[in-house]
């Protein structure tokens, strides 16, 4: 079997890597990929934009590939799935109206009014609604949430302590600070708890969910500075225990899916929910996403004992009810992301990594984000350049030999978060 991925980031390394373990694959295409996946024995990088569909579907014909699967939410956001289907090629990942849950707040918040989400209350305003949103701001006070309503690549969500705060992020999303994703915001209440990621494989009809996860959004030591992409996660989420996993399927996935089936969306591929666990204990989305969360892919695949290539095909073929139970290794899993300085602002691309094979012989498994290989060199390419990763029975130890390998890791103003996982580490 061939399977191609989309996408260029950890998780799609992660992706291929796991793909690769699968017996029945003997080949994995990336497109476009990274440093990482340039590397990888039976792994080749593609030349291809994750927008380019027409691309991707004759590179699909030529090679005769089998599987496409896709990393970012861009591309189903844009109706890769319905085009590559139309074209008679299986794909991993929802049709552009499924994606909506994750590229349309205010649409998403919909589902959640109609199904009986529990989730932060929140009102809907469109740009020539300034007035009307700043009333409500004051009518409701601070902190407040102001969230974009379209896709912002992480970065559309503002936790305002101040109603002048909320009020100028407002201001900044109506005058196109996000372009189209900011002509409409969603403004939300504020919760507070512990947010935990967690991820289900859907196939239209069965919910079958993977080991929880955390991450941590912001990019400072002790979850300050702005939000991320995410600089670190861990699995699995101790704070989920089995019975608060049975309520977020019972309370959140089942709901979900069956209106998505009444409205007759078929929703194959990974449905993502990001929650806040209240101190109460009661569960409220934050957001849902269309795909596999990055970074906690890296944590969540190398636990994963069942061949992914497999539950990939189930979901595609809709016989996920019929597969025996998921087997998992024992023991957790760490990822620590070594960024370029200057993350999540400007930062520099280019510079030489050194470091990754010592890292490696400690180990770790380098999944490669933003990176590039050029020359037989592998370059930075982005601004979370690579998720050190480790399995180990316990979290200090997961976390003692990441950071070991971590520190192995050299380029120009590399910077981590020295805290990660500091809920479950017993050092913090
Ligand atoms: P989102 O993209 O909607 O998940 O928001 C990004 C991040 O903003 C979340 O991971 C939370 O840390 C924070 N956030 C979002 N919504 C809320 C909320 N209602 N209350 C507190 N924090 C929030
Ligand atoms: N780690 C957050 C996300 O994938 O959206």
């Amino acid at each position: 079997m061939k399977v191609l991925v989309i996408g260029n980031g950890g998780r799609e390394h992660a992706l291929a890597w796991k793909l690769l373990q699968s017996p029945q694959v003997e080949q994995v295409f990336v497109a476009p990929g990274n440093g990482g996946t340039a590397v990888m024995e039976r792994c080749q990088n593609l030349p291809l934009s994750v927008d380019n569909f027409d691309g991707i579907k004759e590179a699909v014909w030529e090679r005769g590939i089998d599987l496409v699967a896709i990393g970012p939410e861009l591309p189903l956001a844009m109706g890769i799935v319905d085009y590559l289907e139309q074209n008679g090629i299986a794909v991993f990942g929802p049709s552009q109206t499924g994606a909506q849950i994750e590229a349309s707040k205010s649409w998403a918040k919909g589902i959640m009014r109609e199904a009986k989400i529990p989730t932060a209350t929140a009102a809907v305003f469109t740009d020539d609604e300034f007035d009307a949103a700043v009333a409500y701001v004051r009518k409701q006070g601070a902190p407040i949430v102001v969230k974009a309503d379209g896709l912002a690549a992480g970065k559309g969500v503002t936790v305002a302590k101040t109603e002048e705060e909320a009020i100028a992020a407002i201001k900044e999303s109506f005058n196109g600070k996000f372009g189209i994703a900011g002509e409409c915001v969603v403004i939300e209440e504020f919760l507070t708890g512990e947010e935990v990621s967690v991820l289900a494989l859907i196939d239209g009809e069965t919910v079958l969910p993977l080991l929880p996860a955390q991450d941590h959004k912001a990019v400072g030591e002790g979850d300050t500075g702005p939000n991320t992409g995410g600089m670190g996660a861990y699995a699995p989420a101790p704070l989920v225990t089995p019975e608060l996993m049975e309520q977020i399927l019972q309370k959140v996935f089942q709901p979900v899916i069956t209106l998505f089936r009444s409205w007759k969306i078929d929703y194959r591929g990974v449905l993502y929910a990001g929650l806040m666990i209240l101190p109460s204990n009661e569960i409220k989305v934050l957001e849902f996403n269309c795909r596999f969360g990055d970074p906690e892919t890296q944590v969540i695949l190398p636990l994963l004992e069942t061949p992914l290539a497999d539950l990939m095909l189930a979901c595609v073929q809709r016989r996920l009810a019929s597969l025996p139970p998921l087997r998992w290794q024992p023991g957790v899993a760490a990822s620590v992301v070594v960024a370029a300085g200057g993350y999540p602002g400007s930062y520099r691309k280019g510079d030489a990594i050194a470091g990754i094979e010592r890292a490696e012989a400690l180990g770790a498994i380098v999944f490669h984000a933003g990176t590039k290989l050029q020359d037989g060199l592998v370059l930075t390419d982005g601004g979370r350049v690579l998720n050190i990763t480790t399995t180990a029975p316990t979290f200090d130890e997961a976390f003692a030999r990441a950071y070991a390998a971590v520190d192995c890791i050299q380029f120009p103003d590399c910077f981590c978060r020295r805290d990660i996982g500091y809920r479950v580490r017993s050092a913090f």
